[in-house]
């Protein structure tokens, strides 16, 4: 079977004056194509850190990251940023969408940045819209919408280019339980599909949705 993401001994150390602060140590993991995984950890044992190093948003200190047989460390910023956009999707716990944008242009933005013309940029657009039952939310702003509406929005812009992993940094840390849950049904949906997920979160409980899980304490994996 072929892996989708493969991570060996991967460090990230940060140097806070005359200390030295490991993010992570030396955390390998392997996760074979259409599996997914959840991230569980206290705040502070670098969760974000990992997600970010897999996602090719940091670069290691020590180790290798390999996504779909490319090795991102291999990688300068301009392949990196287009492959992170066509195979990558990222969900973050504050939503990160564009402020100025409507919620169709945010979706629309990683279609563009890929090459898409105008009118297959909106297609997609308008039917992930429509999957995320956000069709009357198509003109809003950010500000004009709920938490869980610009969480849907988000998740449909990680998707729109088709991507074969999604990484998810707590994505329904700051919703309601209603929209969480909501938001927990749209990405069982999404595994289902055969997109791998890893998401982090703080909740023991929502292990059970995912095949795997990788437990971090201190920048350590314990399991
Ligand atoms: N840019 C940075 N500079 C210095 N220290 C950092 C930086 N990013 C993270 N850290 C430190 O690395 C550790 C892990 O952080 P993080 O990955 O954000 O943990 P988590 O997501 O599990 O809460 C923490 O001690 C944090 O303070
Ligand atoms: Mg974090």
């Amino acid at each position: 079977m072929t892996n989708i993401i493969e991570a060996v001994g991967l460090t990230k150390k940060y140097q806070d004056g005359d200390s030295t602060v490991f993010a992570l140590q030396n955390v390998s993991l392997k996760l074979p194509e259409g599996e997914s995984m959840v991230i569980i950890g206290p705040s502070g044992s670098g969760k974000t850190t990992l997600l970010q190093l897999l996602g090719g948003l940091e670069y290691p200190s020590e180790g290798t990251v390999k996504v779909h047989d490319k090795t991102l460390n291999a990688m300068d910023d301009g392949s990196l940023s287009a492959f992170r956009n066509s195979t990558i999707g990222f969900v973050f716990q504050f939503f990160q969408l564009h402020e100025y944008l409507t919620a169709k242009e945010n979706i629309a933005l990683p279609l563009m940045l890929a090459g898409k013309g105008g009118q297959e940029a909106n297609t997609r657009a308008d039917e992930l819209l429509k999957d995320m039952h956000l069709e009357d939310r198509s003109r809003h702003i950010p500000v004009q919408m709920s938490g869980g509406e610009m969480q849907r929005v988000a998740i449909a812009r990680a998707l729109a280019n088709h991507p074969k992993i999604i990484l998810a940094d707590e994505p329904t840390g700051n919703l309601d339980k209603k929209n969480a849950e909501n938001v927990l049904e749209i990405f069982s949906h999404i595994m289902k599909s055969g997109v791998s997920v890893v998401m982090i979160t703080h909740d023991e409980g929502m292990s059970k949705r995912f095949t795997r899980s990788l437990h971090l304490d201190k920048g350590k994996l314990i399991s």
